[in-house]
């Protein structure tokens, strides 16, 4: 090796040197675990609240009657929104207000994570100020301690929103047996779920309103989420099995129907009394 080669070696390593150790300090603060403990007080009581109703949306007594499948949150943001790219929770506090072109106004993190209510939820839209509407923002604003403010002008998406694949047309047909091979053990041959895994499509999944009804959307989640522990699928194949799963029926989306009444959309929730 020629001393000038030895010098590109070196500077190489010294760029792969720099660039791991960048990776790592992004690392640490976003998965945030030793920058990030529980404020104290009430707040830390409303925080842990939140990831509760995050994990069992379906089942919790807080959130229940505004649930209208079998889903819960982690069935998408998976590890309670902390998996570092399924849709994750990290930083996306910081992105907000953000600017939603769906509904032609600027909008907060709380009416973010109560729209997913009317459509991934298939149930109705919880009352701004609501106990489970602070709770649930309480969480995920935790789990973007640090993390700078950058709010979003364009979409309402966290700076680490799941990375869209580039374009494919999905073929229903490839896709039926890679979905039987490789997911059906889990979410049944008929899509219904199973005790390890919740329905993808039919009454009780998600409806046709939701961001996972997009063909390119499932496919892009496809790809950095499922099979569960093991995310394996090739761009393709992600883009196949998300058509044959989103050719299925599942329940449509009908605006005025997952709209509380309109004397029931926010409350006011301080306890003072003047
Ligand atoms: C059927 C799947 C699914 C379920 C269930 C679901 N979501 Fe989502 N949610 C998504 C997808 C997909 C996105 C877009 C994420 C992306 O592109 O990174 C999203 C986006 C969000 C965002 C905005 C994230 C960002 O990057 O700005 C919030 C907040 C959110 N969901 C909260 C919730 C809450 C709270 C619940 C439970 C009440 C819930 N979601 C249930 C699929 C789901
Ligand atoms: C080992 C079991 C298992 C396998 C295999 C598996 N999943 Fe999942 N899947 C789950 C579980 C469990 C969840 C919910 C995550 C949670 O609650 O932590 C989920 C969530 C989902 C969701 C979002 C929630 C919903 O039900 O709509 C979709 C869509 C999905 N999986 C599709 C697939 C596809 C497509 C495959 C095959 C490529 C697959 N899964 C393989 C267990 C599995």
């Amino acid at each position: 090796m020629s001393a000038r080669d030895l010098v590109s070696v070196a500077l190489a390593s010294l760029f792969i040197a720099c660039v791991s150790a960048q990776a790592i300090a992004d690392d640490s603060n976003d998965s945030g675990r030793t920058s990030r403990s529980l404020p104290p007080g009430e707040l830390s009581r409303v925080i842990e609240l939140g990831r509760e109703i995050v994990e069992n949306t379906k089942d919790h007594p807080l959130s229940k009657a505004y649930v209208g499948n079998s889903l819960n949150c982690t069935s998408c943001h998976l590890d309670s929104g902390t998996h570092p790219e399924a849709a994750t929770f990290l930083g996306v506090a910081a992105a907000y207000p953000a600017w939603s072109p769906r509904e032609e106004r600027v909008i907060t993190l709380q009416d973010r994570a109560l729209n997913c209510f009317m459509r991934s939820e298939n149930g109705i839209r919880p009352p701004v100020g609501s106990e489970v509407a602070i709770a649930i923002t309480a969480y995920i604003t935790w789990l973007s301690t640090a993390q700078p403010i950058r709010m979003n002008p364009d979409k309402p998406l966290g700076p680490h929103h799941v990375p869209p694949l580039e374009e494919s047309i999905g073929d229903i047909n490839r896709g039926k047996p890679i979905y039987e091979d490789n997911c059906a053990s889990c979410h049944g041959d008929n899509g219904l779920g199973s005790d390890d895994g919740p329905p993808v499509w039919g009454e009780e999944s998600y409806n046709d309103g939701a961001g996972l009804s997009r063909v390119p959307k499932l496919a892009s989640w496809l790809k950095v989420a499922m099979p569960l522990d093991d995310a394996l699928l090739t761009p393709q194949e992600a883009h196949d099995i998300a058509a044959y799963i989103n050719s299925h029926d599942r329940p449509k989306f009908n605006l005025h129907a997952h709209l509380p009444p309109k004397n029931q959309t926010g409350v006011f929730n301080g306890k003072t009394k003047q």
